[in-house]
């Protein structure tokens, strides 16, 4: 196919592809709604509506599987798979026939890196092994990083299962403001950011006899600062092991970084995968995918679908237009059960995607990047693959950061594939062209550390006494801007000194598992000025969970909205969610009050126990507890204290642009202050979708920025002209544009 075409054609291609499918990521909504309301106008059998928008794929090529479709004795199909008990299914992992290998690896290197296809074992039976052979004994434990929290959670439940003890006693899991672990956890699953935290209490890690940095492959951020440690620490404690397990790639990059540590392969078990393009481009993966799904249920034989999304919105919305359509089909089609993964998914749903599929259903799974390689669904046959995922991206000029939709990489694309061809052969449907894979996917994911922003590494490193920053043990060292920036932005927080070292202060922030200016507002809040640490406490609680609030389900959305404008208080955002928290502490944190007024109920307990680790923290820092609720202006003036970085300044023509750097900012048209547009903003973040959004936004005023950060700012930059507020720039209402986003 992609032969045929010519020259000029493939170049015309190109660009159709590009920009249709940058938009595609920006503009799914409005284009889906579009369709919706053609749809519920026309009132054609929906049936009908299906195949009219059947959507052609071309076969291109066979991903090379291990296993040839012949060897059929190998295949374990899932009747066979729910008959074995759980003995059996560990027995029957690839990994199971190279234990006593790999035990004997382990004894006899120090650090050795372990690659195997994701499903293979690495992560649920490793550790149990290690148990089984002694690494525990003389109180040690072992433990094991995971880049997501879904990830750890779940299979910190899953080997608890398989050995037989309650989670949490002798297998636990700690993640960033939940610590499910007790005195006897000897196996301890947590996020990478754990382990990174536990060096500050202790640098040796004595507690531990082995570590395994697992999916070692993502390269997160903290993943990529972990090896730097942990090489280290292993030279001076001979005792430690040191396992670094991957998906099968980067192995030989891993090794050379461990001063050529030997590679462990646990060989593979996979079968083929026939790989489908589209014939041309979609214009809505978000659409495409919900209509393949819908074409593989009805014409293809039995197995589950993965489907990969970007984000809990767009599966939540995947989620609602399937439920729609599957509802409308009635009985012309088999029961489709549609479940949902994502990392804010509570964990009793998220059990739910392991439980194995009824006779005569399918199960169609919405995940977001999680299911490349940290969790493995048994019984998937069919992977669509829109080809994007969430992505952060940083400018290191303009300190600016980003959550975009990126295009994934080839890598990805590849381990996607994959997931189809785990228990036998399957099919992979990608929402793009094959011209598009060939040609516009980078080979792999630039990692992490090249991409964000370093102030809480860079911060913890400090307090760790790494000084040296520029020569640390890096694998692919972040940019130097971006080292730079952070150590200013550090200085300029009061973190650092002039010389770069850390100040009291920066050693207090420390202490909290937050960005450094939250914890810089925590910390500014006990001034005796502001006095408002309680109220502090509520706000960073509930920025933590702040995308997840309020709940807006399509078919009541302007009730929602409704619901949402009554809590709005003067000041903006931050006030305005420290106003829902509140009145909900005054019912009692009732679950009927949050379904009464459009609230997630589980989101606002997730703040609760976030605020209530956080109060811990503050005692241990030796904050006083103050609490001043109605002095709104102290409470911004605490919140300006740790984001004076983050100040829009609305000009002449009616735009907001960043103080420091010019950029045009947009409010987020759910925001509290969308329509009073004050001269002066402080925004907690920035999110790209069609524009540049500010999301969370509070008003100040320019002389606070003296006050708080005279260092930074400069009275100059912060003139100001005669009128306090602009007009509206927009003729449109609030309502008129948030039906768009
Ligand atoms: O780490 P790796 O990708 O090599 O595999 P794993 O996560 O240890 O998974 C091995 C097997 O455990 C999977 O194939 C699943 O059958 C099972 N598993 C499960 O049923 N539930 C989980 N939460 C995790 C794993
Ligand atoms: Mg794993």
């Amino acid at each position: 196919y992609v032969e045929d075409e010519t020259e000029k054609g493939m170049n015309y291609e190109q660009k159709h592809w590009e920009e249709e499918h940058m938009g595609a990521a920006i503009m799914k909504f409005g284009a889906r709604d579009a369709k919706a309301r053609a749809k519920e106008k026309n009132k054609v059998k929906e049936y009908e509506v299906i195949m009219d928008e059947e959507i052609e794929f071309i076969q291109a090529l066979q991903m090379p599987g291990t296993i040839k479709d012949k060897d059929k004795k190998d295949e374990v199909s899932d009747d066979d798979r729910k008959q074995m008990s759980m003995e059996e299914t560990r027995k029957s992992l690839p990994i199971y026939p190279f234990k006593e290998d790999l035990i004997a690896a382990i004894r006899e290197y120090q650090v050795l890196i372990i690659e195997g296809e994701t499903g293979s074992g690495k992560t649920t039976q490793i550790p149990q092994y290690l148990y089984e052979t002694g690494f525990t004994k003389d109180d040690k434990k072992i433990g094991c990083t995971q880049p997501r929290r879904v990830a750890a959670m779940s299979v910190a439940s899953r080997v608890a299962q398989e050995m037989r003890f309650k989670l949490g006693n002798e297998v636990g899991y700690s993640i960033r403001f939940e610590d499910c672990t007790s005195e006897r956890t000897v196996l301890k699953y947590m996020t990478d950011g754990m382990l990174l935290r536990e060096f500050l209490g202790e640098p040796d890690l004595s507690s531990y006899s082995v570590i395994i940095v697992d999916e070692a492959h993502e390269r997160t951020l903290h993943t990529d600062i972990l090896f730097g440690l942990v090489k280290d620490i292993a030279r001076f404690r001979p005792d430690l092991k040191l396992l670094i397990s991957s998906a099968t790639l980067d192995a030989e990059k891993f090794s050379e970084f461990f001063d050529d540590a030997p590679i462990f392969r646990i060989p593979g078990r996979r079968f083929p995968v026939d790989i489908y393009y589209t014939k041309a481009p979609e214009a809505d993966y978000l659409d495409a995918a919900v209509v393949s799904v819908l074409q593989i249920h009805c014409s293809q034989p039995e197995g589950d679908i993965l489907v990969f999304l970007t984000g809990q919105e767009e599966i939540e919305t995947a989620n609602e237009m399937l439920q729609e359509r599957t509802k409308k089909l009635g009985s012309k089609i088999r029961e489709l059960m549609i479940l949902p993964i994502y990392a804010n998914l509570p964990s009793d749903m998220q059990s739910k995607i392991f439980e194995p599929t009824p006779p005569g259903a399918r199960k169609v799974i919405l995940a977001t990047n999680i299911a490349e390689t940290s969790l493995t669904i048994d019984g998937i046959k069919y992977v669509i693959d829109p080809g994007f995922c969430k992505q952060d991206s940083y400018n290191a000029r303009t300190g600016m950061e980003s959550l975009m939709v990126t295009p994934v990489s080839k890598a990805s694309a590849n381990q996607r594939a994959g997931r189809a061809g785990r228990t036998s052969a399957g099919k992979c449907f990608r929402l793009y062209t094959a011209w598009a894979y060939k040609n516009e996917l980078e080979d792999n994911t630039i990692p992490e550390i090249q991409r964000t922003n370093l102030g809480n590494v860079v911060l913890m490193l400090k307090s760790l006494g790494i000084d040296d920053l520029i020569h640390f043990d890096f694998m692919d060292p972040p940019p130097h801007e971006t080292l730079v920036l952070a150590l200013e932005q550090l200085y300029a927080l009061g973190a650092l000194n002039h010389r770069g070292e850390l100040t009291k202060l920066g050693r207090r922030m420390a202490e909290f598992p937050v960005d450094p200016m939250l914890s810089k507002m925590i910390l500014a809040s006990e001034r005796s000025k502001y006095k408002c640490c309680k109220e502090i406490l509520t706000i960073t609680a509930m920025l933590s969970v702040n995308n997840s609030v309020f709940y807006r389900p399509k078919d009541k959305m302007v009730h929602a909205d409704t619901a949402r404008q009554n809590f709005f208080l003067p000041g903006g955002d931050h006030i305005t969610l420290m106003n829902v928290y509140n009145q909900w502490e005054e019912t009692a944190h009732s679950t009927q009050w949050c379904y009464e007024n459009f609230i997630q109920h589980r989101s606002m307990k997730r703040a609760r126990d976030v605020r209530d680790q956080l109060e811990g923290l503050v005692e241990r820092v030796e904050i006083e507890m103050t609490s001043n609720p109605s002095d709104t202006i102290a409470i911004r003036k605490a919140i300006t204290a740790g984001f004076f970085y983050h100040t829009a300044r609305l000009d002449k023509s009616g735009n907001y642009k960043t103080v420091k750097h010019h950029q045009t900012v947009l409010v987020h048209p759910n925001s509290s202050l969308y329509e009073d547009r004050p001269r002066w903003l402080i925004y907690h973040e920035l999110v790209f979708t069609t524009k540049e959004f500010m999301r969370q936004v509070v008003e100040i005023e320019n002389s606070w920025l003296l006050e708080v950060a005279p260092h930074y700012y400069k009275n100059r930059e912060l003139q100001d002209g005669s009128s306090k507020k602009m007009p509206k720039a927009t003729g449109k209402s609030r309502e008129e544009v948030t039906r768009k986003y």
